[in-house]
């Protein structure tokens, strides 16, 4: 697959969900590499306070996602700032509540696909038109290592990042011969507010840092996915030929259970509270 290079320096890159965590990591990153960066967040004193870190190199903007008008006018603002078109978007707002599939409230469940699933729709399909005609461009899509490995406690989350990733792989297809790229990025658990109190045993815990260089990393390689670190979707891959008695031993030593069983409600408590309020 051959796309048009894409040259950072001067570049405009939107990052939804970017007052905190990743998405915020992602923009250092992406200042670092002499892009300008529109940061959009539900947070709206956050994003703003976050954005003015870069001086001129960044814009915050207030963004609910899940609402296709917000979004319009996020990508609007940002290319009146920048003045010119969009080069790279990443979608990377998202939101991870944890409970017994039978104990989660509808209303959760419906934030949660609203978020990390109509949030990655509504990007793509604002930006792609744009840049499809120019014939350049790349959207990076921020799914997770549970959008390929079922865990408990998180089914309605794996349901999200399980359709973020195919959402993904079908557009990214779909593009062939546009000159515009579809990326997807898979983190293992990251040290942000959505994970915290979660101990999450075994299971790779990385930077917020190492997931916004592989997002930076995809403009150059284009690739269909990239999972931080690698060989978790190696893994996650593997993990669907095995024979389910044995997944289910390597389950146990990994303590899957670990977003039901594992959990220091107190710390969990403010997450949950921030994202009961969205
Ligand atoms: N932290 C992890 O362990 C981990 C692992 C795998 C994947 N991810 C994914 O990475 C992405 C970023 O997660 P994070 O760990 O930085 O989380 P975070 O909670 O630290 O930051 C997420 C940001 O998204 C914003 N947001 C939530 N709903 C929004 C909406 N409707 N519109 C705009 N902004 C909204 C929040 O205000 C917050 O600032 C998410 O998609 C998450 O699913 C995280």
């Amino acid at each position: 697959m051959s796309y048009p290079k894409i040259e950072l320096d001067g570049a405009l890159v939107a990052i939804t969900g970017a007052a905190r965590g990743i998405g915020l990591a992602t923009a250092r990153a992406f200042v670092a590499a002499g892009a300008r960066v529109a940061l959009g967040d539900l947070d709206e004193a956050l994003v703003v306070q976050a954005a003015a870190e870069f001086g001129d190199r960044a814009m915050g903007y207030a963004l609910d996602v899940t609402d296709k008008d917000s979004y319009a006018r996020f990508l609007d603002a940002a290319v009146d700032w920048h003045g010119r078109p969009l080069d790279v978007l990443v979608n990377n707002a998202g939101v991870m509540p944890n409970a017994p599939f039978l104990e989660q409230s509808d209303r959760i469940d419906r934030l949660t696909m609203d978020v990390n699933v109509y949030g990655v729709i509504h990007g793509m399909r604002l930006a792609l038109p744009a840049m499809v005609e120019r014939g350049y461009g790349h959207v990076v899509n921020v799914a997770s290592l549970a959008g390929k490995f079922p865990l408990k406690g998180l089914a309605v989350y794996n349901a999200s990042k399980f359709a973020v990733v195919g959402l993904s792989a079908a557009t990214r297809l779909e593009m062939d011969g546009t000159g515009v790229s579809v990326s997807t990025v898979l983190p293992s658990a990251v040290r942000t507010e959505l994970s915290s109190g979660i101990d999450v045993g075994i299971l790779p815990t990385v930077e917020p840092e190492d997931i916004a260089a592989a997002v930076v990393r995809t403009v150059k390689t284009r690739a269909a996915e990239t999972s931080v670190p690698s060989y978790v979707g190696v893994a996650a891959n593997a993990a669907t030929l095995l024979p389910e008695s044995l997944i289910r031993l390597v389950r146990r030593a990994a303590h899957d259970d670990a977003a039901i069983n594992r959990v220091d409600d107190d710390v969990r408590r403010v997450y949950l509270d921030r994202i009961e309020k969205q």
